[in-house]
């Protein structure tokens, strides 16, 4: 059955202000790929928004437009790029020192990256060990501090003449916390704010000052920022949609394709162990014990959702699952993540597999943010606020409506996010269950 009417959607007219707070390896990487995508240097590999079809009615209609083609996204050209960083390197030199992309592309875009360069950052020490910079703000309060991030945010869209604003926390892994009273409720955060609550992290400020004006904030990182019932309280507020956490990129996006098929075929799991050598600043921040701990609890939660143990006792109900990350710097970006699975099948005899993935993690993680920003734009202009679900598939922490527990299977959440998409549109979902060869 098909919808009745599709939503409506605002069109996308205008300039989108994309607003990263952290403009480091990702963040860099992001701009300078749009960039070189725009002047007709690269593709737009790994990007859903730029590259995916989605197929609408039955498969022998055929019919299968672009995503991009098809909901009403932003374009690239539409795109304007700012934000805050800890050090005051424009994108050129941050994008330099990173050293994700090579020069000669980089020089094509000197121009327009030497022109981005950050607002001073809200920044505590004892949130990140690992940094030591000092392109910070100073205030009278948590709140002072939060009110000059509005007045940047401001700035910035008056500037650029933006229509719109999206943000992506790209910034550093903050050390691991739990929730506390002051982050209960929007009354308690912001008396919080004004009394420089210890338990107020810096991208919790960002956040609040980014929700408080109506504008979606998707966070890269694995630290505790918009996943609070304060920002939830916000986020309706300013009906703002709210999606998860901590890009899904290397090894647990590894972890989320494979874990479903292991399950589909019955096959038992003993033990998944799962190391990293990395030698980026994100490493640095990382060997920090606390910060890895965020990494950690993030990385660890997916194969016990995928895998349910409680349901499958005896195929992964004693399940070892161990994560660890060494900061090893002749590696930079190029992060080298070994998996070594045992698995049992048939009256539970044994076998292994060893995966030793060369990845690049910034040049994994650069299309998750573009279609972030292009998406959370799309979802704010259809009227669409709170947690968005269909958003679970970028990942690693989806985040999810109390008394559900998060959806980690890359594929059903490739179905969901395609059939929101249709919903949205007003045409069929496309579920796979129907009889006929056509369906
Ligand atoms: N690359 C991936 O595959 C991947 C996957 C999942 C998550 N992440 C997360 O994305 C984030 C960015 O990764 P990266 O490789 O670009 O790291 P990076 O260290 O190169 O960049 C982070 C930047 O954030 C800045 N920063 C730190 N605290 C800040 C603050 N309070 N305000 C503004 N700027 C601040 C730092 O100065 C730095 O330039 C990290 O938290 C990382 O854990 C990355």
């Amino acid at each position: 059955m098909g919808l009745d009417q599709n939503v409506d959607i605002a069109p996308a007219t205008g300039r989108l202000g994309v607003l990263l707070p952290g403009m480091g390896a990702v963040g860099t990487t992001f701009i300078s790929g749009v960039l070189a995508i725009r002047k007709g240097l690269a593709d737009p590999i790994g990007s859903l928004t730029q590259m995916s079809t989605i197929r609408l009615g039955k498969r022998s209609d055929e019919n299968a437009p672009r995503i991009a083609d098809y909901v009403p996204l932003a374009t690239l050209d539409d795109l304007v790029f700012g934000g805050w960083d800890v050090f005051p390197d424009d994108a050129y030199v941050a994008a330099s020192r990173a050293g994700v992309l090579d020069r000669h592309l980089l020089e094509q875009l000197g121009e327009e990256l030497r022109a981005i360069t950050p607002m001073p950052a809200v920044f505590e020490q004892s949130y990140v060990r690992n940094l030591h910079s000092d392109n910070v703000k100073t205030g009278t309060s948590k709140m002072d501090l939060a009110e000059q991030l509005v007045d940047d945010i401001h700035r910035f869209s008056e500037e650029h003449g933006c229509d719109r604003l999206v943000a992506v926390w790209c910034g550093s892994t903050e050390v691991y916390r739990e929730p506390t009273e002051v982050h209960a409720t929007l009354e308690a955060f912001e008396q919080g704010l004004r009394d420089s609550s210890p338990d107020i992290a810096p991208s919790q400020i960002y956040a609040y000052a980014l929700l408080s004006q109506g504008i979606p904030m998707a966070n890269g990182a694995p630290n505790l920022s918009l996943d609070i019932p304060c920002m939830l309280e916000l986020a309706r507020r300013h009906q703002v949609p709210i999606t998860g956490k901590d890009f899904k990129t290397g090894q647990t996006l590894m972890k989320t394709i494979l874990a479903p098929g292991f399950k589909a075929r019955m096959l038992g799991v003993e033990g998944w162990y799962s190391t990293n050598i990395l030698g980026n600043r994100d490493g640095e921040v990382l060997d920090d014990p606390e910060s890895f701990k965020s990494k950690e609890m993030s990385k660890l939660g997916v194969l016990d959702t995928i895998l349910q143990p409680d349901t499958y006792p005896e195929l992964y109900g004693d399940m070892t699952h161990v994560v660890r990350i060494n900061y090893y710097p002749p590696r930079g970006d190029n992060k080298e993540g070994w998996d070594n699975i045992d698995i049992f099948g048939w009256l539970g005899y044994k076998m292994q597999i060893k995966i030793d993935f060369l990845c690049r993690d910034s040049i994994l993680a650069a299309p998750i943010v573009l279609d972030l920003v292009l998406f959370l734009d799309l979802a704010k202009r259809a009227g669409l606020s709170g947690i968005q679900e269909w958003l679970s598939f970028y990942w690693k922490s989806p985040a999810h409506p109390d008394g559900v527990y998060p959806e980690h299977d890359l594929f059903i959440q490739l179905m969901k996010l395609k059939n929101t998409l249709r919903h949205l549109q007003g045409d069929d979902l496309i579920t796979h269950l129907g009889a006929e060869y056509y369906d």
